[in-house]
């Protein structure tokens, strides 16, 4: 398809879409648009959105002149990486701002390059080993209170364990010494944000369901005072005391733009600390619950994966040295996120006139992405519905397209955490398969629920069966 070379003028008009067989033809398009579209899109996003692709092709009219879908592959590559200063986040990402405030994730143009410069250097490899060692002894901490779950045969909701440990985690990685006492509060505080932050609010973009309900709301609006006054008065107290402890406030507090030498205000270090509350906890705890229950579903997968980790550890809890060598964990893990990708959608709103794949994409109009059509995507992936972590092999990926899996997404605004979240991830899979085996009931089949972050639409009912690491054994 031709994208970016043939000029908006003479470029054809809409894509194909569910408006063509949706009748109503005597109403308005964005009336058609919305009784078309919308009932079914709620219901499942996801699933919605790959049921399109698969049906209409690259490039889907979702609301004529107004939202799109694109699955074309070089579609892709021009919105994220070859022009993506035509596709800003714009209104889409104005629901985030509540929360986010103008944090890297939400931000545009001078503006995110300015504060990506400025917070890229904390994520740098020399700083994985310190977030290690606490992801080793939080990690430790939960595994220890799943014995009386093991010893009773008993079940527990995986991906609340999950989430409080990702949020210990990344609370302890920020904020080193300064969580005494509050950290019961804050955790509530960020767990009520991010309950209610959820598409529905996202939807009020184009004006089709309302605000949060008012209670949801309240709770809403709490979390984020809370977590402002504590992130301020965190800042406030290391400017005065000039506390570096090499946390990530500091390295954000501390950090010095190289080209200009400017440093970030207490606005925007509050905003970019709130951004990672919520961009580095569900999407880390999701891709760990949906990879537990993956394992728990596929004990062949699952034995393979306890042989690696028994022979690379030999019983020890992991070092960030020992990574590398737990190939066929990341593989387990490359694929779950295939198939449950945490960001499994975003969107870009295109600053002019455009071409996509042959269409004319007009100024302002949403363009949509998604990381979950694109990975199972039947034309990209051999029997795409099936757990098969072996696809990752080299072997097996050579030839594939760079745009057919990106679950951090790709081009300059591609995720800046994805490596430390692979760590932890990693990490914290190890560990567990280590000393559990984790099962689920047969007949045990979660449905989506299209977040923020993906996750299930019930609790990921794990029952812990202790275990004894085979030593001395070879990995596969
Ligand atoms: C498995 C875990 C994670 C996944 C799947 C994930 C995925 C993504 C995706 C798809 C985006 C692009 C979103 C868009 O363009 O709308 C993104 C951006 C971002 N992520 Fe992550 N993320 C993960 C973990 C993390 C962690 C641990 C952090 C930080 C602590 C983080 C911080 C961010 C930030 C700040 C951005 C915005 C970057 C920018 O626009 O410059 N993420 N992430």
């Amino acid at each position: 398809m031709v994208t970016g070379s043939t000029s908006p003028s003479t470029a054809r008009a809409e894509p194909p879409g569910p408006l063509d067989d949706a009748g109503y033809n005597f109403l308005p398009p964005r009336l058609r648009a919305q009784l078309a579209v919308l009932p079914s899109l709620m219901r499942n996003p996801p699933e919605y959105f790959a049921q399109t692709a698969r049906r209409y092709g690259g490039m889907v009219t979702l609301s004529p002149k107004r939202a799109y879908l694109v699955t074309d592959l070089d579609g892709i590559k021009h919105v994220l990486q070859d022009n993506h200063t035509n596709y800003i986040k714009g209104p889409w990402y104005q629901v985030l701002r509540p929360l986010m405030g103008d944090g890297l994730f939400s931000i545009d143009g001078d503006d995110w390059k300015r504060q990506r410069r400025l917070v890229q250097p904390a994520f740098q490899r020399k700083h994985h080993a310190r977030m290690a060692g606490i992801m080793v002894d939080s990690t430790s901490r939960m595994l220890d209170r799943w014995e009386p779950y093991a010893s009773r045969a008993e079940a527990m909701d995986g991906r609340a364990e999950v989430i409080l440990l990702t949020l210990e985690i990344l609370l302890r990685n920020m904020f080193s010494g300064d969580l005494t006492g509050s950290e019961e509060v804050l955790r509530e505080s960020i767990l009520d944000c991010s309950r209610h932050m959820d598409l529905v609010g996202a939807v009020k973009l184009v004006k089709v369901l309302t605000w949060f309900r008012f209670a949801k709301r309240r709770r809403f609006e709490r979390g984020v005072r809370t977590l402002d006054q504590f992130v301020l008065h965190v800042i406030e107290e290391r400017r005065r005391n000039q506390i570096d402890n090499g946390d990530l406030v500091s390295l954000l507090l501390w950090a010095r733009d190289e080209q200009t030498g400017e440093s970030m205000s207490d606005h925007q270090l509050r905003d970019e600390l709130k951004t990672m509350l919520q961009a580095g906890n569900d999407t880390v705890a999701d891709a760990i619950a949906w990879t537990w229950y993956l394992l728990a579903k596929h004990p062949e997968v699952r034995e393979r994966l306890e042989l690696e980790v028994d022979s690379v550890l030999q019983g020890r809890p992991p070092g960030f040295e020992d990574l590398p060598a737990l190939v066929y964990t990341q593989r387990v893990i490359m694929e779950t996120m295939r198939l449950y990708p945490p960001g499994w959608v975003f969107a870009r709103s295109a600053v002019k006139d455009d071409v996509i794949g042959g269409y004319r994409i007009a100024a302002d109009a949403l363009v949509i992405i998604s990381p979950y059509v694109m990975h199972r995507l039947p034309s990209l992936w051999e029997d795409a519905e099936k757990f098969d972590p072996d696809r990752f092999l080299a072997e097996r990926s050579q030839g594939r397209p760079r745009f057919a899996y990106f679950p951090f997404s790709a081009g300059p605004r591609q995720c800046i955490g994805a490596d430390v979240a692979m760590m932890e991830t990693k990490m914290i899979v190890a560990m567990a398969a280590q000393r559990y085996r984790l099962s689920v009931p047969a007949d045990f089949s979660p449905g989506l629920k299209a977040r923020i972050s993906l996750t299930a639409d019930c609790a990921i009912t794990l029952t812990p069966i202790a275990r004894q690491p085979h030593l001395g054994c070879c990995s596969s």
